[in-house]
């Protein structure tokens, strides 16, 4: 069964430009859609390798994001708290972080450091994500670098602390954000996306892929 086809055109005109909100820089279009396909394509046999599952929260439930990594360490929740795993639940090690994913990092930060996980989100059509802040990495000083493919995906950023004012904007397939800086503890959150907004992914729905330096 193929998860993913090629040769879907989205019939708009689309310019990159350069957003901030709230210390978040929003590189909106930076992805041409063949670039967005072949990220899709360098992404099949990492989630052949390590399927997509539903974490368990520690308060009790389960995400209805669904995700695997890449990368030396992976993204991982059970009933114990949050926290980078070496293996995927089946055992396995994580796949290696796609060259065109690295690529990204590389284009958008400078950084000699390469990141060492990168979380895959799957968001299906009821699919949303609570405001958190990404706080399980040993040094904050480096960016998380977040790439959107597929469905519209809405997100909402607020400060460094829990309550008060928060912003949100669409993120659509092919934008990138770099969440650095001041930002890079500010909390954020996707509430919706719009199912079947996008024709990337032939069964709908949204991927986030974050770049994380964990250690
Ligand atoms: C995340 O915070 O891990 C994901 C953000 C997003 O899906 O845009
Ligand atoms: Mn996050």
């Amino acid at each position: 069964m193929r998860f993913f086809a090629r040769g879907m055109v989205k019939n708009e005109i689309t310019a990159m430009s350069k957003l901030r909100l709230r210390g978040f820089e929003i590189h909106k279009s930076y992805l041409p859609q063949e670039a967005q396909r072949d990220l899709i394509d360098a992404l099949r046999p990492v989630l052949k390798a390590a399927p997509l599952f539903s974490p368990k929260v520690p308060g009790g439930g389960q995400m209805s994001v669904r995700m695997t990594s890449a990368g030396a360490f992976g993204w991982y929740s059970d009933a114990e708290g949050y926290r980078y795993a070496e293996k995927h639940p089946r055992g396995v090690e994580w796949p290696a972080i796609p060259a065109p994913i690295l690529a990204i990092w590389q284009d958008l930060t400078g950084l000699e450091r390469q990141p060492d996980c990168c979380l895959i989100n799957y968001y299906g059509e009821e699919a949303r994500m609570g405001l958190h802040q990404d706080k399980d990495e040993a040094d904050f000083s480096y960016p998380v670098v977040s790439v959107s493919l597929g469905d519209d995906g809405l997100l909402r950023v607020g400060g460094q602390s829990r309550g008060g004012r928060t912003d949100s904007v669409w993120l659509n397939s092919g934008d990138v954000v770099v969440m650095g800086g001041e930002a890079r503890l500010a909390y954020h959150g996707v509430d919706r996306i719009r199912f079947r907004s996008s024709r990337l992914l032939p069964k709908g729905g949204r991927l986030n892929l974050t770049l994380r330096v964990v250690t």
